[in-house]
């Protein structure tokens, strides 16, 4: 079977703030997406880095009386150390002030450029610099200071010599492209709004500075920096290694799979972007999916509250695969979400504790006390016991890995709580199976009844951390190591029960794997 290349990108992380669970989420569907792919046999690459340019980065330099380069340097590590506070598996990390990102988004102008979609004038308009974005005098709204963005971000009057790209010629095409490939943007809701937004007319769009020089020089013409957007949205060619479009990385990689972007960032991704590639001649990428947005306890996260959560400080407290579980698990993926200190102790508990960590505790020690510590040899199986394997494998659609609806197809299209909720109702089943077969009734009466029971809950144990495995790396593999299965059969390739390791096969003592959460008195 040849692999399938698959490029997953999350956006990458402005240096003036420090990273808090919005980030880490992105990065998270990210990483739970290609840990699936590779699972698959997928030839993944993902890409993850921070943005370092523009005018709020330089203006957050200012207020803390450091050099820009200095606080891109500080911050950028923090977001280096998300990935392993996280346990991100990304591949590269890209910083838009490395010198082969800024050749590759200066060579991408320059293609923009010769191919007569860039000319220079002079923008008058209103900015903001908290969104890096430009806003027409209608897209206003009123605030409490006067004038703002309809994100309720400040703006300020800007005035100054500016090149602009030819946006407005690209709005058909666009539209076309909507039209021909309806997966390029997800969910439909976003999909629609966008296809709204660009119906209304597109106008042209400033994507040069001259008020401030933290940014990348326009070739030729040094008095400008880049469009910060223009430069951020750069870094996906950039980590392959554009311009070199000969090189096997640009050739594996590009166009990407998936640009995974939070929902405050859709426009950037599915119109400029689209249509700079369009520009300068160049595949656009397949799929652009936005999610929604996390309020802590009912609030907005900003700055200003104080209130934002950083990511370590809940893997400290409730562990990194209870964190990652909550994350993935809350909210159906694509809707905005709620943080609650309670929804995240109820879930462990309910979900991981008493769900999955009980079946796999109740029956890794049974198997521990009364079969000598190795995967028993069953008997024939009964109507019941065929029942829960045949209700599992249809589940998880196992030999049928390609079809509509399997977790493939559907991790695939981002559905990654439809997949969560099957594992966990295979889990459910199972503990009603161990509950109404009690094998620690068995021992004496039937023990090869006994062994045939834990058999099967020992294969069922197996195909769910198997499929556990994208969203709970650590966990699934203590599963799996108490399992003995070996490292080179815990792929999707290896779930069906043709791979259970023979009768006989040592386990090692079962150790909890998912303990309940109790709050500490105070
Ligand atoms: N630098 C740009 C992106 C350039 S990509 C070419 C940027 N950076 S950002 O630091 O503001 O990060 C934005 C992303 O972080 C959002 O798109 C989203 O993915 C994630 N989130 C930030 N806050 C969030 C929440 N409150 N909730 C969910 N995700 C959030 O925009």
């Amino acid at each position: 079977m040849t692999k399938k290349n698959y490029f997953v990108t999350t956006p990458i992380y402005y240096v003036n703030d420090r990273p808090h669970i919005g980030h880490a989420y992105t990065s998270l569907a990210c990483d739970v997406l290609a840990r699936f792919k590779r699972l698959c046999g997928d030839n993944v690459y993902f890409l993850t880095g921070t943005d370092e340019h523009g005018q709020k980065v330089e203006k957050s330099a200012k207020a803390a009386d450091v050099t820009p380069q200095a606080l891109a340097d500080a911050n950028s590590q923090h977001f280096r150390d998300l990935t392993q506070i996280m346990n991100i598996s990304n591949d590269d990390f890209i910083r838009t002030t490395e010198p082969r990102h800024i050749a590759s988004a200066q060579a991408l102008w320059t293609r923009m450029l010769a191919n007569g979609h860039i000319y220079l004038g002079s923008y008058s308009g209103w900015y903001s610099v908290r969104d890096e974005a430009y806003y027409q005098e209608s897209e206003l709204v009123d605030g409490p200071k006067g004038k703002m963005a309809p994100t309720g971000a400040e703006v300020e009057w800007v005035e100054e010599p500016s090149y602009f790209f030819r946006l407005s010629a690209f709005g058909d095409k666009l539209l076309e492209h909507y039209a021909a490939q309806p997966d390029f943007i997800g969910p439909d809701t976003r999909r629609n709004e966008i296809i709204s937004f660009v119906k209304g007319g597109l106008k042209d769009l400033s994507i040069s500075r001259t008020t401030f020089s933290w940014g990348i020089p326009v070739p030729g013409d040094e008095k400008h920096v880049m469009y910060v957007w223009l430069d951020a949205l750069a870094n996906y060619l950039s980590a392959l290694g554009f311009p070199d479009t000969s090189r096997p990385l640009y050739k594996d990689f590009w166009p990407a799979d998936l640009h995974m972007v939070g929902k405050d960032i859709i426009r950037f991704h599915t119109v400029y972007w689209p249509a700079f590639l369009m520009a300068a001649d160049l595949p656009l990428p397949k799929r652009v999916f936005a999610h929604g947005w996390w309020t802590i306890e009912g609030e907005k996260m900003s700055k200003s509250l104080g209130n934002a959560v950083a990511p370590q400080a809940l893997v400290e407290e409730f562990g990194l695969d209870q964190t990652r579980y909550f994350l993935m698990r809350e909210v159906p993926f694509g809707n905005d979400g709620n943080f609650s200190r309670q929804g995240m102790i109820n879930r462990i508990n309910s979900e991981l504790a008493n769900n999955i960590g009980n079946l796999v505790q109740r029956t890794l020690s049974i198997v521990s006390k009364n079969c000598d510590g190795k995967i028993p040899v069953p008997g024939a199986f009964n109507a019941t016991d065929k029942q829960i394997l045949s209700e599992s494998d249809a589940i998880l659609h196992i030999g049928e890995e390609d079809k509509v609806g399997s977790l493939s197809e559907l991790i695939h299209f981002q559905s990654f709580s439809p997949v969560m909720e099957r594992i966990l109702e295979i889990s459910t089943k199972a503990n009603i199976y161990i509950d109404s077969q009690a094998p620690w009734k068995l021992k004496k009466e039937n023990p090869e009844r006994m062994n045939t029971v834990l058999y099967v809950l020992y294969d069922i144990i197996r195909k769910i951390s198997i499929s556990l495995q994208p969203f709970i790396p650590d966990s699934s593999s203590k599963i799996l190591d108490q399992l003995s299965i070996p490292l080179d059969q815990r792929s999707f390739a290896h779930i069906s029960s043709e791979f259970i390791p023979p009768s006989g096969t040592a386990l090692s003592p079962p150790q909890p794997v998912f303990p309940r959460f109790t709050e500490q008195a105070a």
